[in-house]
């Protein structure tokens, strides 16, 4: 796509990766675009305005208070006059100041100013990126319709290897073009990694009743099994989420499956088990049920009672005993010996892959926002940091996009359906 007539401010921030941003301006250039250089300070200390200035023919800015030289450069004026406002790399304050409404400089009044799309191309060392404050900013500035070119693995400037490597320059060229041509995807996960693929999640607690009132359950809030429903719909699955009594509101975009009881749950996943590619059970089934539940409210004067219970199906073993074509990832909340009784249930239940969560560690499990999961499958072993929960729904999906990229290149498979994109 020719670029000819768009006006694209760079801006470039304060990392190691702003060398890279010279390469950014020059396909910009060639590609057509009018670009303008934004630096901040820092950025100016790892690579000299004059390179940007000899590659785009005009002045870089810097200071707001400069007066404006060649082209009118206040900051009011630029933001109005730009098309695109393409940030790389987006350092973890960049991200921070513009999620949190700060403007203190050149490049985040430009921004705050700006009525065209953002793109930002994040880059920074693994820790700073799976901070859960920099991963926050980054889910509000999505929700808010900035657009993301996503870090990738490699060899980082502080010597160790993961994620937070500035994404490769022509591919953030690629999407600035896109963006520009309003195809551009808003989300952090813009590949489409999972689409047509059919994944039917479980989430939430059951309720077992009692009496018309009462009822047993437990202390899952649904936000994990919610978190990967919607990040599959975002990265092109077709997604069933049946669901437990949760306070959440269903997420767009997914067939939604409201069910109580232990029971309920166990009907609609294998009604619908035959028609999926994947189930991911995040949902904690109860594991008991009364034996009988009374049709009137149970009375104090009956003094007491003894409450029978019995044991529900389990439903992910169920699914492990019909299993085809089925990719299956389960959850393990435990309390004591993580990785052995995870890898216990892997075996047990017939899973792909089982999420391995230890409740007792503060950040993970129940009623809290982020989790702290290790990724156990026959031959491996990830244990990811404390993420808010919709990353570890990214990371966990991740997973599942190569189970089915696995499954695709699968001779019998391959010749039934094809299972996801074509490779
Ligand atoms: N699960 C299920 N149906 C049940 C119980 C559990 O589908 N009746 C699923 C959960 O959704 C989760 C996995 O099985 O994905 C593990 O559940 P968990 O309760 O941790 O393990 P159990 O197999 O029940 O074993 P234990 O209670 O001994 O830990």
């Amino acid at each position: 796509m020719s670029l000819h007539g768009k006006t694209v401010v760079l801006g470039v921030t304060g990392g190691i990766a702003a060398y890279k941003a010279a390469e950014i301006a020059s396909r910009l250039v060639k590609r057509g675009a009018d670009v303008q250089a934004v630096m901040t300070e820092n950025a100016a200390r790892f690579v000299g305005p004059a390179t940007f200035r000899a590659l785009t023919g005009y002045p870089v800015v810097t200071d707001m208070f400069e007066e404006p030289t060649v082209r009118e450069i206040a900051h009011i004026s630029l933001a109005q006059q730009s098309d695109l406002i393409l940030i790389a790399p987006a350092t973890a304050n960049i991200i921070g100041k513009i999620a949190c409404g700060i403007a203190d400089d050149m490049l985040s009044t430009t921004v705050m100013a700006a009525t065209c799309p953002v793109l930002l191309a994040p880059a920074m060392n693994t820790e700073m990126w799976n901070n859960p404050i920099v991963q926050s900013n980054l889910d509000k500035l999505s929700g808010l319709g900035y657009f993301f070119v996503e870090p990738t693995s490699g060899r980082l400037a502080c010597g160790t290897e993961g994620v937070g490597k500035l994404a490769d320059p022509e591919e953030i060229v690629a999407a600035a073009e896109a963006v520009l041509a309003g195809r551009g995807a808003k989300s952090l996960s813009p590949i489409q990694d999972l689409e047509g693929v059919k994944i039917l999640v479980t989430a939430g607690p059951t309720r077992e009743p009692i009496d018309p009132v009462r009822y047993i359950s437990n202390r899952s809030s649904g936000k994990m099994g919610y978190a990967l429903a919607q990040a599959a719909a975002e990265r092109g699955a077709e997604v069933t989420l049946v669901s437990g009594p949760t306070a959440l509101p269903a997420p767009p975009q997914v067939a939604f499956v409201p069910v109580e009881t232990a029971r309920e749950m166990y009907e609609a996943v294998l009604a619908r088990y035959d028609a999926q590619d994947a189930v991911i059970a995040a949902a904690a089934v109860a594991d008991f049920t009364p034996e009988s539940t009374s049709a009137q409210k149970i009375k104090k004067a009956n003094a007491s009672p003894i409450l029978r219970l019995k044991e529900t199906q389990d439903i992910l073993k169920a699914l492990g005993e019909r299993k085809k074509h089925h990719i299956l990832i389960g959850f393990a909340a435990e309390t004591d010996r993580l990785i052995e009784n995870a890898r216990q249930k892997l075996a047990a239940k017939r899973l792909d892959m089982i999420v391995a969560n230890d409740v007792t560690q503060p950040g993970a499990g129940f009623e809290v926002d982020t989790n702290i999961v290790t990724l156990v499958r026959e031959k491996e072993t990830l244990p990811l940091p404390r993420l808010p929960k919709t990353e570890a729904a990214h990371r966990i999906l991740d997973s599942l996009a190569e189970m089915v990229r696995m499954k695709a290149t699968e001779p019998g498979l391959r010749a039934n359906r094809p299972l996801g994109p074509p490779l």
